[in-house]
């Protein structure tokens, strides 16, 4: 079925909150015959809608699939360009392969890969992550900023930022970053973002943000070694949170900040950065890829990278590491 048909179709069935609406009235607001929308109804179906069908009564909707389909994602959406081009799929290897090979094709910027499932979902400093069916956002954006490659890393805190505050938006859950970008929800990861670059020595082709979050996983959900350590929205929310709404929510977060930094620069978005920051004026250990250094997180520069103060004041500039805060007792 067309893009357009479908999410007129849907978008009948949703202002009619429950009620029938007749075949006549589907065929004449989408301009084709009752056989067709036959036709279209069975291929919802098929997408997992449930829909009721009673003769002289017409169609209505009983329940929504628990995917987040393009159509999902798609209905409501209010951004001019991020999202407007979907790729969909139920089971992937990681979204950031297929955004990778999309980028290189030449896909419009906003373009976003989302998957139901990734079955080597890649996290920071090439470790793992865990993506489980139909519990997360698996998801991967395609942008192309005309920024010098070593401004790269203000795009990792600026979609931490957008994140954060789709998540304040559709949860009222109050989320912490720790540097760069993992959001944390009462000391638990619940958000990990991985920024991939296709870029020459002095120009970016493409921005590869992928976002992973924890949306619906209950406790069990999560392998032993992450339950210690990582939460859910739902969890947190003690409520099951709509996918695709937090989606529409990250997107529309995402191109607004994205704007305003194309316009204005860094500052607005290291501020908002800030203030969800619970990693800075803290002694935290950073691990590099050359060693461990520990300190005091002094702030971050302008470009995003963070400031470490050593014991003999020393100021280390961290570009990529994994961060530990020691708790309030150990702090001196
Ligand atoms: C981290 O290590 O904190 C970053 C995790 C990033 C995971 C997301 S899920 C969507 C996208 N596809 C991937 O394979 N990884 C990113």
């Amino acid at each position: 079925m067309q893009s357009a048909l479908r999410e007129k179709l849907l978008q009948l069935f949703t202002q009619a909150e429950g009620e029938f609406v007749s075949g006549q009235k589907l065929s004449e607001v989408l301009g084709c015959s009752r056989t067709a929308i036959w036709k279209h109804i069975e291929d919802l179906r098929q997408e997992g809608y449930e829909l009721e069908a009673i003769r002289r009564k017409g169609y209505r909707i009983i329940m929504k699939p628990e995917k987040i389909t393009s159509n999902e994602i798609q209905l409501g959406l209010t951004t001019n360009y991020l999202g407007r081009t979907i790729h969909y799929e139920e089971t992937v290897t990681s979204t950031q392969k297929i955004a990778h090979k999309l980028a290189y094709e030449g896909t419009p910027e906003g373009t976003i890969v989302v998957a139901e499932e990734q079955l080597a979902g890649k996290g920071r400093l090439d470790r793992a992550w865990h993506s489980p069916k139909y519990t997360g956002i698996w998801m991967s954006i395609i942008l192309r900023p005309t920024i010098p490659p070593q401004q790269a890393p203000q795009l990792t805190l600026l979609a931490a930022v957008s994140v954060a505050q789709a998540i304040q938006e559709v949860t009222s859950i109050e989320p912490e970053i720790k540097w760069p970008n993992d959001i944390l929800v009462r000391g638990k990861k619940t958000v990990g973002i991985l920024t991939e670059l296709q870029a020459e020595a002095d120009r970016i082709n493409s921005v590869i943000i992928g976002i992973g979050i924890n949306v619906n996983q209950s406790n069990e959900d999560f392998p032993d070694d992450l339950k210690h350590k990582a939460t859910s929205l739902s969890l947190e929310a003690k409520k099951i949170i709509n996918r695709a709404e937090l989606i529409q929510a990250i997107l529309s977060k995402l191109e607004k900040r994205y704007e305003e930094y194309l316009r204005t620069g860094f500052l607005g978005i290291k501020l908002m950065w800030e203030a969800y920051a619970i990693s800075i004026g803290k002694e935290i250990t950073a691990s590099t890829l050359k060693g461990k250094i520990s300190g005091y997180a002094k702030g971050i520069t302008d470009e995003g990278i963070l400031m470490l103060e050593d014991k003999e004041g020393l100021i280390h500039y961290i570009h990529s590491a994994d961060i530990e805060i020691k708790s309030a007792e150990e702090q001196s």
